[in-house]
């Protein structure tokens, strides 16, 4: 039988909620769709969800493909390359303005319209708030700026400070070591299943957002939460704070 207060010691309080950034906060497919609304770049019309697709999936594999062959890169070359790629296999050049139109509206997506609201409702409950990414530094500075989310977050936590992709530990222990807290402390939320589950590995509490109503990854680790969209987020973090299951 536990010992009193053990139970308690288990699951401090959530001080921190950290988020992904890109498909979380951001929404990755918004370049490829927008760029399809524009007159020079019908070529995309039909294809736009097929390229942000491959895009997204290579950018992804790339990451992990340069973290097994210790070759890292910064993921901006990361996201350039993948984007290549994915023109490619569909038959569309990589010189000209599509691949330059697509890229510029990468560096500016929009944040999800419920972004925003559930960060607020986070901050007046007092947690401190953290973004979390692969992204580089300058990529991360330009979407929370562009998306005007700076003033809501305090600590924008970038793989580049320990040049190594999720799902490497190295990359989840940088909030704890940038809040002093335990890792149980710590909600974090992501839209990539992979990403929670991992978390979940790590000692976070995690939210995973599952837009897609996605199956479950087949990891070793099960993510605490599943919602399917942001906005649920404070409410979820409240219920852990409770000490429902997780
Ligand atoms: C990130 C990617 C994995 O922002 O979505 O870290």
């Amino acid at each position: 039988m536990a010992e009193p207060g053990t139970e308690r010691a288990a699951r401090p309080p959530i001080r921190v909620v950290a988020f992904d950034a890109y498909g979380t906060l951001f929404d990755v497919a918004a370049a490829a769709r927008q760029a399809a609304a524009e007159p020079d770049h019908e070529i995309l019309r039909d294809r736009w969800p097929q390229i942000a697709t491959s895009w997204r999936v290579r950018q992804l594999e790339y990451t992990w493909l340069r973290s097994l062959a210790d070759a890292h890169e910064d993921f901006w070359q990361v996201t350039q390359d993948a984007l290549d790629w994915a023109l490619e296999n569909e038959g569309l050049g990589t010189e000209g303005g599509l691949r330059q139109r697509l890229l510029d509206l990468y560096w500016a997506l929009s944040a999800y319209p419920e972004a925003k609201p559930a960060l607020q409702r986070l901050r007046q409950g007092g947690h401190s708030i953290a973004i979390l990414s692969n992204g580089s530094r300058r990529m991360l500075d330009a979407a929370v700026s562009s998306a005007s989310l700076g003033e809501l977050i305090h600590a924008v936590l970038s793989v580049d400070e320990v040049g190594a992709f999720k799902p490497h530990r190295v990359v989840y222990q940088m909030v704890c070591d940038r809040f002093r807290c335990a890792s149980r402390s710590v909600a974090f939320v992501s839209a990539n299943g992979w990403d929670a589950a991992a978390a979940t590995g790590f000692g976070f509490r995690t939210i995973w957002i599952n837009r897609e109503d996605a199956p479950r990854e087949r990891l070793p680790w099960v993510p605490t939460t599943e919602l399917a969209d942001l906005s649920q987020v404070p409410d979820a973090v409240d219920t852990l704070n409770r000490g429902v299951p997780g």
